[in-house]
């Protein structure tokens, strides 16, 4: 049978296509273990913000990235754009210019209730994870489709897709043995410039990837537990 490989297009407009979809059903043994096994796991992922200076496979987070690339979107418009940056002088350009923008917030522009609910985390505006971390993504939503020739069209649920790929990729890095953080420095808007990115994105996280260092440390957060956080009606 010959294998029909087709390019994304937006596919505005196109009639409805269906084609079968019938995965294996896993028994539900298996998928009680499984679930067991992935709360386990999911369970003891951190937020870390103090990077090993080991290097990390590059193609174990482009894996991650292509799994985020996977996840559902409004309409499959799949807005996001995840841009691994590479070039140490535009690590330092961001690091500097988020840096920047940190030291305003935390010097007063985020107002007291937003820096008492930071407190407990123990964060402040220095970033060194920025140029530090083996690796640097920066994920862009894209706020309308733009077209070779400047037409738009509209993109729906943004936000929410955006998300759901980030909950993914972090998933991904966290289950392939790697650590993150979602940075997200406040405005963001000199990461479009920085990274030469079209008008109809906008940044959305800055994310570090790679293995926590020795001295690592984290806040002692607790997590609501399933009874705080599940309504059964
Ligand atoms: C949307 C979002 C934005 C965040 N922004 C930042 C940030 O700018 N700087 C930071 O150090 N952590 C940031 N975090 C990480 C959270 O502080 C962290 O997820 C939370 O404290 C829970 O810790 P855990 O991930 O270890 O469970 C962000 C997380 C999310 C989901």
């Amino acid at each position: 049978m010959t294998q029909v490989t087709r390019n994304w297009t937006p596919a505005h407009g196109e009639p409805y296509r269906p084609v079968p979809y019938r995965p294996a059903r896993m028994p539900s043994a298996e998928s009680l273990a499984r679930a067991a096994a992935l709360r386990e796991r999911m369970g003891r992922r951190r937020t870390v913000r103090q990077f090993a200076a080991d290097p990390v496979p590059e193609q174990v987070v482009k894996d991650a990235i292509a799994c985020a690339a996977t996840a559902p979107s409004g309409a499959h418009q799949q807005p996001w754009t995840f841009v691994l940056v590479k070039d140490p002088g535009v690590r330092r350009r961001i690091r500097a210019a988020a840096e920047a923008e940190e030291r305003r917030s935390y010097q007063g522009r985020l107002g007291e209730e937003w820096l008492a609910a930071l407190r407990p985390l123990g964060t402040d505006e220095v970033k060194p994870h920025l140029t530090d971390a083996p690796h640097l993504i920066v994920v862009f939503r894209q706020r309308h489709w733009l077209g070779a020739d400047g037409s738009r069209r509209k993109h729906y649920y943004v936000d929410e897709s955006v998300g759901i790929a980030v909950g993914m990729l972090l998933s991904a890095l966290h289950l392939s043995g790697l650590a993150a953080l979602v940075h997200t420095p406040s405005p963001m808007g000199f990461l479009q410039e920085v990274l030469k990115r079209p008008a109809n994105e906008k940044a959305f996280a800055v994310i570090p990837v790679g293995y926590p260092a020795p001295e690592c440390e984290v806040p002692d957060l607790v997590r609501k537990s399933l009874d705080q956080v599940l309504v059964e009606r």
